[in-house]
């Protein structure tokens, strides 16, 4: 008999039809996350878990699968998952890098350009009926080119961002908590975080949800930052203390602030939905066709591997 794969969500078919050749599965059938106790009754029986960012893949899920090998996210952050305890019982833990690095790049462009030139904003002007003709001080917004990038977190998706920076002639300078492995393909400059946040004119944070990363941004932060800066957030949305972000915005600390992640997805504080100087979006970063489907397959690819006994291509204990 083929080992069980439960999936907490129908995820592209290319995927599926691979994992039915090595596993029977066992897929949510609704279109709709499963509560955490779903979860863990469906997961009883399985060897493999493909699980989404939204699931809490915690202590009492992990206990719930006795016979569980591998834990396979479809999703590059793994916060969600209690990867200490599954490592102590000696279950893989995989993600998908890579292939959403340039996707999720392109959506941070898309909010950098939105919020500087208040293109939601002016969206809501013209359908709400506003629009009277041109004027000399309508929907002022702020530059972007030559202006400075800093981009706290030169990982694979920092970089990919950087590297579109380089077109609009940007001054790039970086943060990042650990020495890079590579050298850059374009000039930045690494600085410290109190430096990158005073010099910064756009801001744009692509790092884990850690302990250490919890609250990066909070009251001190917003305080150094410029009054024209404009703060993008395409990683997690608890790396800013969301609290005093709504208070950066309102009292117009900062200009602006592009984000696709919240501290307590899916709820958006009323506060933060009220303010024109914030464009929302809902956790689209890896949201293309191609991208999404590259992801179920490294997803099943991962799975597979790992029952197989061989080295996934992308494991994170
Ligand atoms: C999306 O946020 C991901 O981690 O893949
Ligand atoms: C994620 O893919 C990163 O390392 O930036």
């Amino acid at each position: 008999m083929k080992p069980v794969l439960f999936l907490t969500r129908r995820i592209p078919e290319p995927a599926i039809k691979m994992l039915e050749e090595k596993f029977t599965l066992k897929i949510n059938p609704y279109n709709l996350a499963l509560t955490h106790q779903e979860i863990i009754e469906g997961i009883e029986d399985a060897e493999a878990l493909i699980c989404l960012l939204t699931d809490n893949i915690d202590k009492e899920v992990i206990s719930a699968a006795p016979k569980l090998k591998v834990i396979s996210s479809y999703a590059v952050g793994y916060n969600n998952i209690d990867v200490e305890y599954a490592t102590q019982l000696g279950i893989a833990v995989c993600n998908t890098p890579g292939v959403l690095t340039e996707t999720t790049a392109d959506l941070t462009w898309a909010l950098i350009l939105a919020s500087c030139r208040r293109i939601s904003e002016s969206e809501r002007f013209v359908r709400n009926g506003n629009f009277k003709g041109w004027e000399p001080m309508l929907m002022l917004g702020l530059d972007v080119y030559e202006k400075t990038l800093g981009i706290i977190g030169m990982g694979r998706i920092g970089q990919a961002v950087a590297k579109r920076a380089t077109g609009f002639e940007m001054r790039i300078i970086y943060y990042n908590d650990s020495s890079l492995s590579q050298t850059l393909a374009f000039e930045a400059r690494e600085v410290t975080l109190k430096t990158l946040l005073q010099e910064a004119d756009i801001i744009t944070l692509h790092l884990p949800l850690t302990k250490e990363t919890f609250h990066l941004i909070s009251k001190e932060e917003f305080a150094l930052m410029k009054e024209s800066a404009v703060l993008i957030n395409t990683s997690r949305g608890a790396v800013i203390e969301e609290k005093e972000l709504i208070k950066a915005l309102k009292t117009k600390r900062i200009f602006a602030a592009g984000l696709d992640v919240y501290e307590n997805e899916p709820d958006i504080p009323q506060e933060l939905l009220a303010l024109e100087n914030v464009v929302l979006l809902p956790h689209i970063g890896s949201a293309s066709i191609e991208t999404r489907t590259k992801m179920a397959l490294l997803a099943a690819e991962n799975a597979i591997a790992v029952m197989e006994g061989k080295e996934p291509p992308a494991k994170v204990n």
